[in-house]
C-alpha cells in the first residue's frame, strides 16, 4: 500500500546546539512545526531566539542538529530550488545589473528563457525598467524587491523569508508587504516569514509561531482566522496583538507599559 506523501514542511524534535566559546549551547529546543502547502506562516521571537538558524535549517543550508525537518515527506539535506531565500539583507551582487541579479541562479535555460524570467518577474515586483540598474543605484525597497525577483526565479514551491522588510521605513514596508501576499496568491506559493514587528506577522500570516528566548522553544502558534485584506484597526486584528503581546511582555508590564 502507497502510504501518502504529506505535503508541506514539517519539523519534528528538533534540537540545535552551536559551539560557543568551546561550550555546546543549546539554541533551539523540541521545535515541532508543520506548515501546509500554500499557508503563509509568520514566525517571531525576540533577537537571537534562532529564527535564522531555523529558516536555514528549512533552507537545507544547515543539516547539524538533531530531529528532522521535512519538505513533502523527503528530508531537507541540503539546499533545493524548490526553496527560494530572502535573507535578512539583501545579498545582490554590486557588480551586476538588476537583470544579472536576477538571473544569476538560473541553470539550463536558453538566453531567451532567461530574458523571459526576467521580464516577468522584474513585472512581478514592478521594477519595470530598472533591468540595467546597478543594485547601488536603488533604494533599499527597489533592493529588497530584486532579492524576492531572484528568490522566485527559480519557481519554488517554498519562499522563506527572513526579516525581508526590517531595513524599510514604515511606508515602503507596508507596501511590501501587500506586494508579498500578491505574490503570495499569484504564485501559490508557501510562505514562511521572520519578522520581529508583531503587526506585520498579525497581517501576512495564516498562522504565527512564537519562539521563546535563548533557547528557542515554540511558546505558542496562534491562528489568524480574520479574512483578508485585513484592516489593522479592527477589533479581531487588536485582540490578537493583545494576545501577543501578553505572551512576549506578561512580566514586564510596567517596563513596557502597555495595557494587556
Ligand atoms: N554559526 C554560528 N556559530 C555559533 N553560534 C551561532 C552561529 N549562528 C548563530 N549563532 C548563535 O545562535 C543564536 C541564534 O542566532 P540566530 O541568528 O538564529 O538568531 P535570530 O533569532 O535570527 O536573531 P535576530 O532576530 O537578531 O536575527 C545566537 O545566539 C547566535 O549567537
Ligand atoms: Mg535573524
Amino acid at each position: 500500500m502507497n502510504v501518502p506523501i504529506e505535503s508541506g514542511i514539517s519539523i519534528k524534535d528538533l534540537n540545535k546546539k552551536f559551539t560557543i566559546d568551546k561550550k555546546q549551547v543549546s539554541i533551539l529546543e523540541n521545535i515541532n512545526i508543520d506548515i501546509k502547502q500554500g499557508e503563509f506562516v509568520s514566525i517571531i521571537g525576540s533577537s537571537g531566539c534562532g529564527k535564522s538558524t531555523l529558516l536555514r535549517i528549512i533552507a537545507g543550508l544547515d543539516n547539524d542538529y538533531e530531529g528532522t525537518a521535512e519538505m513533502d515527506g523527503q528530508k531537507i539535506l541540503k539546499p533545493s530550488l524548490k526553496r527560494g531565500v530572502v535573507f535578512q539583507e539583501h545579498r545582490l551582487f554590486p557588480w551586476l545589473t538588476v537583470s544579472e541579479n536576477i538571473s544569476f541562479g538560473l541553470k539550463n535555460k536558453s538566453r531567451d528563457e532567461k530574458k523571459d524570467i526576467v521580464k516577468q518577474h522584474l513585472e512581478l515586483v514592478g521594477l519595470n525598467g530598472f533591468e540595467k540598474a546597478y543594485p547601488g543605484q536603488l533604494s533599499g525597497g527597489m533592493s529588497q524587491r530584486v532579492s524576492i525577483a531572484r528568490a522566485l526565479a527559480n519557481d519554488p514551491e517554498v519562499l522563506l523569508m527572513d526579516e525581508p522588510f526590517g531595513a524599510l521605513d514604515a511606508l515602503t514596508r507596508i507596501q511590501m508587504q501587500e506586494e508579498c501576499l500578491k505574490i503570495w496568491n499569484k504564485k501559490n506559493l508557501t510562505i514562511i516569514f521572520v519578522t520581529h514587528d508583531i503587526d506585520e506577522a498579525i497581517y501576512l500570516g495564516d498562522k504565527i509561531v512564537i519562539i521563546s528566548q535563548r533557547p528557542g522553544k515554540v511558546k505558542k502558534i496562534v491562528p489568524i482566522d480574520v479574512g483578508r485584506p485585513r484592516d489593522r484597526n479592527s477589533h479581531d486584528f487588536s485582540e490578537i496583538r493583545k494576545l501577543i503581546y501578553k505572551e512576549f511582555f506578561s512580566n514586564q508590564k510596567e517596563v513596557f507599559n502597555y495595557t494587556i
